[in-house]
């Protein structure tokens, strides 16, 4: 039998949906995969949660000049990871992360394909995306053939019409 088609949206992120998105990222992802180290206890913490919760106020929903734009990825109504886009002057740095119990089943390259809509939507027209050598499935999002630089990285312009 087939599979029910999956509804995936990616919605701005707002002080309403944050405390969703920590929920799909404690129950679903490793911090390393979705935020910037915190010294301390491995694991989700309650510092690292609250860490979590000041890194996205301090960057898409901080009040003035916000660093980027950032969406809640949802299937079918349910959060289940972040995607964004970090303004670079003329281009938007894209990054996202998908809950573990999610990934491989093509949420990510639907994702890619809405980031690339909403930049042109903002006005801008070049996206570039940056991963580590070793994630197959983030180089598989980008332009087949993107070389290896030598620190292990993986750089990726793409202009958009
Ligand atoms: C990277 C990530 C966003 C990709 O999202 P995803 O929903 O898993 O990706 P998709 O299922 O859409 O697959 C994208 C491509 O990678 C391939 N792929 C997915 N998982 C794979 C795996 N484990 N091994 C090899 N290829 C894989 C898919 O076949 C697909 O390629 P194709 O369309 O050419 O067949 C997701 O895996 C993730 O959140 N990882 C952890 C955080 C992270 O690494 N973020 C990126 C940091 S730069």
């Amino acid at each position: 039998m087939r599979e029910k088609p999956m509804s995936i949206e990616l919605e701005p992120l707002t002080e309403n949906n944050l405390g969703a998105l920590l929920e799909a990222a404690v129950a679903d992802a490793d911090p390393a995969e979705v935020m910037p180290p915190v010294s301390g206890d491995p694991g989700w913490t309650a510092q690292r949660q609250q860490a979590f919760l000041e890194f996205h106020r301090g960057r898409a929903l901080r009040a003035e000049e916000p660093v980027e734009l950032t969406y809640v990825i949802t299937v079918d109504g349910r959060a289940v990871g972040a995607a964004r886009l970090e303004y670079q002057g003329d281009s938007f740095e894209a990054g996202v992360w998908i809950g573990r119990s999610h990934r491989g089943r093509g949420v990510g390259r639907v994702v890619a394909g809405r980031l690339r809509s909403a930049a042109v939507t903002a006005g801008v027209r070049r996206v570039v995306a940056v991963t580590t050598g070793d994630n197959t499935a983030a180089r598989r999002l980008l332009p087949a053939g993107t070389p290896m630089g030598d620190d292990g990285t993986v750089r990726a312009a793409v202009d958009l019409e």
